[in-house]
């Protein structure tokens, strides 16, 4: 899978280890900043992700965005005003699943602040494990547009 990443400074920890986690079990990645814990604004990087989430980078694929702030509401609100963003902010494995199985989410939200890097490794796997199931939800999905 290919991911865009963007946190804001109390994001960068927690998205520095999930960058390097995510290229460890082979995905491609890119990422977008910021690149420090210099204090900066979290809607410049969860926009910047947004704006790209759902580019084809291959045949059939789906550009995901990884996204984190401190408690990764901010970041999650941004993402969330752009047309075709579905940003779920998950706190679990199984909110990460459901978000992929019944809201087909293409941006993973976490708080740096809410999430240590264990649980947050195991959300991501979560997250990149389940598929959405279409039929009742491709509808109910498509109604978040509307
Ligand atoms: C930064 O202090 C903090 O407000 C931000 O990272 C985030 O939690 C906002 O939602």
């Amino acid at each position: 899978m290919k991911f865009l990443c963007g946190s804001d400074h109390a994001g960068y920890p927690l998205k520095a280890h999930l960058v390097a986690f995510l290229r460890s079990e082979g995905h491609e990645v890119e990422d977008l900043g910021a690149h420090n814990t210099e204090s900066v604004d979290y809607p410049d990087f969860g926009h910047a992700v947004a704006e790209r989430v759902g580019d084809g980078h291959g045949e059939g694929e789906v550009t995901f965005g990884l996204l984190v702030c401190g408690t990764g509401q901010g970041i999650a609100m941004s993402a969330n005003r752009h047309a075709g963003v579905r940003a779920a902010l998950c706190t679990s494995e199984f909110t990460a699943s459901m978000a992929r199985r019944h809201n087909d989410a293409n941006v993973l939200c976490l708080g740096a602040r809410v999430v240590g890097t264990g649980l947050a490794e195991s959300i991501v796997r979560a997250f990149i494990g389940a598929s959405f199931e279409g039929g009742r939800h491709a509808r109910r999905v498509a109604k978040i547009e509307r």
